[in-house]
């Protein structure tokens, strides 16, 4: 059933782009790590879509920094990468002017000359243009972090009198509570909280952002938002893809900390928090806050891990984990976990929250659902009978990526000249409401961390409280060896998550 009725032209979608109010004031940016991919496909993108939209001051230079020496070569892979993954075309006006603001620095991360001669490099686009101001991306291996902040403030480059410094910390932040309390401190050292963007990108995403808009800007949803009416909430975050050469980096992280403690931490913090006094940085936090501390430890009962061998994805042969580039042949790294949670406070005691996250999973899909309890008096019960089975409980499904949008389920009556129900559904999509987009989510986060604005990215203590929740699972693991691979690449991951729900009477949504 369609039901979208707005359609809003890409021209106007644009233009509320452009009606932003706030540009940052001039200011230089500098990615460190600028030779890894997130720069050219990702980052650079959003910048340029950023440029496109008029949302950059004029006085900006984005300065790439990397060990290798790439000289003039950067700046044309930026441009390559631009082309590529941001859907701009090859004549666009503002490509060539945006390109030639874009330069590159090599260095290693701990060379003290290095940073002098950052500094002077930034110092020259000060006295040239007058860009006062500072971004430090960290787009590095996590264990170059402390470092370069450290170098950063010994080098003075970490606060200014003249315009504001902040930098923007790429996930993981650590590996267990312990590593996250120990790199916060590290970094508090240096800068400021107010200074730190710790990038979860999963919260740049329009689909996540909308889930506070569906919630808090609709009158309908929010009364029966709550344990009086729902019966259970479903996170998947599944991917067809396996780990895609990053064997070393995945060995050391699973599942849980790539994909639960973070970007499933922070869709469940929106779908679950009170509304906020405002939408001010601290006051969406503290709500956030107020969810992760209100959930229970979690049982290992409560718990599945999984991890994938050879299958079919996608109609093409897959191979398993463990005969992946770099990874132990008895590696017992989960590639899929999931876990029941179940959070103490009046809206939702006793509902179950179940999420899950895995790598050559059947599909690509991240989707919330929400199902409804039943109405109280099954009046069309003999329906079991008829063509669509069982009467179906409401369900609100929203589809984080791909295919975004928002769908809600519910019981129609089957032309007949019976009371026969079948499940419709009502489908909002975002494509077809606002057009093709092909922002990426970093521009939005990119803009804020330039204005300083802290919302939508992940602070101190909700880091260290979601590392809390998950730490003593990740150590009771440990403790015991499980007979992997236990799941075939393509299928929906092992039959114990099947389990999991059925132990509750309960079932996944079918994605
Ligand atoms: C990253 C993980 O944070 O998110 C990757 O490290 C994962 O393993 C990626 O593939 C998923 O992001 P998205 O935006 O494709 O859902």
């Amino acid at each position: 059933m369609a039901t979208t009725e707005i359609k809003i032209a890409p021209e106007d979608v644009a233009s509320a782009a452009g009606a932003h109010e706030r540009i940052p004031e001039p200011g230089v940016v500098v990615i460190f790590g600028a030779s890894g991919d997130l720069t050219k496909r990702k980052l650079l993108p959003a910048l340029f879509h950023l440029e496109q939209q008029g949302l950059l001051p004029e006085k900006i230079r984005i300065v790439g920094v990397a060990r290798r020496d790439l000289g003039d070569s950067f700046a044309k892979d930026m441009r390559a990468g631009i082309l590529e993954f941001g859907g701009v075309k090859e004549d666009d006006e503002k490509l060539e002017g945006f390109v030639d603001k874009v330069s590159y620095h090599a260095m290693n991360f701990d060379d003290d000359g290095g940073y002098e001669a950052l500094k002077e490099k930034l110092a020259g686009y000060d006295k040239e243009l007058g860009t006062k101001n500072r971004l430090f991306y960290l787009a590095v291996a996590p264990e170059y972090f402390s470092d370069i902040v450290d170098h950063l403030g010994k080098h003075g480059m970490a606060k200014s009198d003249e315009g504001a410094v902040r930098v923007i910390i790429e996930k993981p932040f650590g590996h267990d509570l312990e590593s996250a309390k120990a790199l916060n401190a590290d970094i508090s050292k240096v800068f400021a909280e107010e200074q730190i963007f710790r990038i979860d990108h999963y919260l740049g995403k329009e689909t996540v952002q909308n889930v506070l808009v569906f919630r808090f800007a609709n009158g309908i949803f929010e009364p029966v938002w709550n344990r009086n009416y729902i019966d259970n909430v479903q996170i998947t975050a599944a991917e067809s893809i396996g780990i895609e050469g990053r064997g070393p980096f995945y060995e050391k992280a699973g599942a849980t900390r790539d994909i639960l403690q973070n970007h499933l931490m922070e869709v469940l913090s929106f779908v679950a928090m009170e509304p906020p006094v405002s939408f001010e940085s601290d006051a969406v936090r503290q709500e956030k806050l107020k969810v992760w501390k209100a959930i229970r430890p979690i049982k290992e009962e409560n718990t599945v891990r999984g991890q994938y061998g050879p299958g079919t994805v996608g109609g093409k042969e897959a191979i398993g984990y463990r005969q992946e580039d770099r990874v132990s042949p008895e590696s017992q790294t989960e590639t899929f976990a999931a876990v029941k949670l179940e959070i103490d406070n009046w809206r939702w005691a006793g509902v179950p929250i179940y999420i899950r996250a895995g790598k050559r999973l059947a599909k690509r899909v991240t989707e919330v659902t929400i199902q409804f309890k039943q109405p109280p008096m099954r009046l069309f019960d003999k329906a079991t009978s008829g063509p669509c089975g069982e009467v179906q409980p409401n369900l609100i499904t929203m589809r984080i990526q791909p295919d975004e949008g928002i769908s809600l389920r519910f019981g129609a009556k089957l032309p007949s000249p019976d009371m026969t129900v079948c499940p419709v559904v009502m489908d909002f999509k975002y494509a077809q409401a606002f057009g093709a987009n092909t922002a990426n989510g970093y521009e939005r986060l990119l803009l804020d961390a330039m204005l300083g604005d802290g919302t939508l990215f992940a602070h101190r203590d909700g880091v260290e409280v979601t590392w809390e929740l998950f730490t003593p699972l990740l150590e009771a693991w440990t403790k015991t060896k499980l007979d992997f691979p236990n799941y075939d690449s393509g299928t929906w991951g092992p039959k114990a998550s099947d389990e999991l729900l059925a132990r509750d009477g309960r079932k996944w949504q079918k994605l």
